[in-house]
């Protein structure tokens, strides 16, 4: 996880720095400092705990004036969150910093070397292992900076986004990758480094994402250089960016989630736009067109992702073995990766993934790619690594999500999960003509639809004052409602602190049942569709419980309306179309439940918006 940012070049260096750490404040935001060669000619290194904010506060009567700098805003993984630990972290001799996203695996090894060579440590970080083991290399082997980089590098065993700069070289950044992301940013006489290019897609478009092993120079006045580890020039691939500065600013909403939760009309629409066409009657998606074979000869689909990915993997499961008629796994990248899978060549591996770096989803895809089997990447930024590392692969085009609780980019992944599994049965003939036809045109209804959901804003701003109360919740679902009651549970817990646990409906009487009394409510995800008879009596059984009902169900609803304590009417779409629907009002009650208990919703406690770590 971290965040990290580099500038060199002639506009305001601090100025630069904090307002990238600021965009990039989502992937950790535990500590942040920056470190900068001043125009005294010193290495000025100012960080402190909390947020960027603090920072500022912080840094309001230091000398800021500087020619190059580097930035940092940390998730911790090796030391806790103390002003100590923060990066910047420096050699002993205050001479080198550094700043790092990543874990340095080995470092503990490293670090008793180097304490038998008389090293002093004054962090419990494992970055300030590697900037101790470049001060020593620089020193005894009386090399360059760059030269004791790489040889440290070398040594090194783990991930690593890093930034180096030196006091007595102020007109070089070294930046070098390995696992973790690093984009470069060319300007006119001036360049950026950071975690992804938002920091700096307002001065310039011309981006370089650096691959694993790459190391790069980045001197005032020159060209950039890139080369291997063993300083071998590699090919520097210029990339253009398409992101804008409006798309990374609240527009008027007073939380980036909340901007997200309403943008999603828009973002599906993104999303269907040229994958749905002949008025519903054909599905294109390039990935399956352009890989018929490996899609008509599958023999199984393995799907890996983490957190809310996972939730819309599971439903990707339910969708593909409805449609295509393909036993569908669906892994948690993280036990995945560990779990010795058995795979081979007919088999195809979905890695989902919002940002594409997930290091766990990462790693199951080269896990995957090595067995021989077909990976294919679901994924919302571009240029990410997942795409990078994956054959073929679908973008769910929602633009950037900052809000660290995810709400478009699921229901993004879950469009795009279900237009994949029509394609897939489009093509092996595992749904008629007119099946198809009428879910396209359903789907080029979604975007309406969910426009009429967002109405119910205000009245689940109402209920959700009568919720707010409640420790512990059970979110409850059947069939395709049961990975919404799992996203819907995992939405409170991330932001509003609240115990919820989402569960099938039909389970809770072989267990979760005996929790229930007036002080746990339940949230019943219960549309209109072949189950819902069933899960009637499943409402009926907490009701006998004394618990209270939220039911989120399909308008007009009779049975449920009578049973229930309030209900939110979503509208009727197919059995397989309402995950999108019906995940929408959980997003809503989870915003304004952490609202009410005064929670920062788009930055919660010990959470990162990408987990670029084990
Ligand atoms: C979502 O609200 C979470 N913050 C988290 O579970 C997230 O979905 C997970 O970390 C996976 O991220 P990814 O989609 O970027 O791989
Ligand atoms: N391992 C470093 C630290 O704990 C960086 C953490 C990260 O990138 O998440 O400070």
């Amino acid at each position: 996880m971290c965040g990290i940012v580099g500038y060199i070049g002639d506009g305001n260096v601090y100025d630069i720095l904090i307002k990238g750490l600021h965009r990039l404040e989502y992937r950790g935001y535990d500590s942040a400092g920056v470190a900068m060669v001043g125009d005294d000619g010193q290495l000025n290194v100012y960080k402190t705990m909390g947020k960027v904010s603090n920072l500022e506060t912080f840094c309001s009567q230091k000398n800021l004036g500087a020619r190059l700098g580097i930035a940092h805003t940390r998730w911790a993984t090796h030391g806790e969150p103390s002003d100590t630990n923060a990066h910047p972290q420096t050699s002993q001799d205050g001479n080198i910093a550094i700043v790092h996203n990543g874990t340095i695996e080995n470092y503990k090894v490293l670090k008793d070397a180097l304490i038998q060579h008389g090293c002093k440590f004054a962090s419990e970080t494992d970055t300030e292992v590697l900037v101790q083991l470049i001060e020593y290399i620089r020193v005894t082997n009386k090399c360059s900076l760059l030269t004791a980089v790489r040889e440290a590098l070398k040594q090194v065993v783990g991930a690593y986004a890093i930034a180096v700069i030196e006091k007595s070289n102020p007109d070089t950044i070294i930046a070098a990758r390995q696992s973790s992301p690093l984009a470069i940013g060319i300007g006119d006489n001036e360049m950026f480094l950071a975690s992804d290019a938002t920091p700096f897609v307002e001065y310039t478009k011309e981006c370089v994402y650096l691959k694993d092993g790459e190391v790069a120079v980045i001197r005032r006045g020159e060209p950039l250089k890139i080369t291997d580890l063993d300083n071998k020039d590699a090919r520097i691939d210029v990339k253009t960016l398409e992101l804008s500065i409006s798309e990374l600013e609240k527009g008027g909403y007073p939380h980036f989630m909340l901007k997200e939760i309403f943008q999603q009309p828009e973002t599906l629409r993104d999303c269907i736009r040229g994958r749905v066409v002949e008025g519903g009657r054909k599905i294109n998606i390039n990935g399956v067109n352009d890989n018929k074979e490996v899609f008509l000869n599958a023999k199984r689909i393995v799907i890996v992702a983490c957190g809310t990915s996972w939730h819309a993997g599971l439903l990707g499961k339910y969708l593909i073995q409805d449609m295509c008629k393909i036993p569908v796994e669906v892994e948690y990248a993280s036990e995945f990766r560990y779990s010795n899978p058995v795979l081979d060549e007919r088999d195809v591996v979905i890695a989902i993934s919002q940002s594409g770096e997930t290091a766990d989803t990462l790693a199951a895809v080269k896990i995957a790619r090595d067995m021989g089997a077909f990976v294919f990447g679901i994924s919302n930024a571009v240029g990410s690594s997942i795409p990078r590392e994956t054959f073929s692969g679908c973008y769910i085009h929602v633009g950037p999500e900052i809000g660290v609780a995810s709400t478009k980019a699921f229901t993004g992944q879950v469009m795009v999960l279900t237009l994949l599994a029509l394609a897939i049965a489009q093509l092996k003939g595992t749904l008629t003509d007119a099946e198809i036809e009428n879910l396209g045109k359903k789907i080029l209804e979604i975007p309406s639809a969910v426009e009429k959901v967002l109405k119910l804003a205000d009245k689940v701003e109402h209920l959700s004052l009568i919720y707010t109360y409640a420790r512990n919740f059970l979110y409850l679902g059947r069939g395709y409602s049961y990975p919404v009651a799992l996203e819907g549970a995992l939405k409170l817990k991330e932001i509003s602190y609240i115990h919820a646990e989402g569960y099938p409906a039909a389970e809770m009487k072989h267990g979760p049942i005996a929790l229930i009394d007036a002080e746990m409510p339940s949230v019943i995800i219960a549309p209109k569709d072949h189950l819902y008879e069933k899960i009637v009596s499943n409402v009926q059984q907490v009701k006998a419980r004394g618990g209270n009902i939220l039911a989120i169900v399909t308008e007009g609803d009779q049975q449920i309306c009578r049973l229930a304590d309030h209900v939110l009417e979503v509208p009727d779409m197919p059995e397989c179309l309402t995950p999108i629907i019906t995940s929408i009002p959980l997003q809503l009650l989870s915003y304004y439940i952490a609202i009410n208990k005064g929670k920062n919703v788009d930055m919660p406690r010990n959470l990162a918006k990408s987990v670029t770590v084990e």
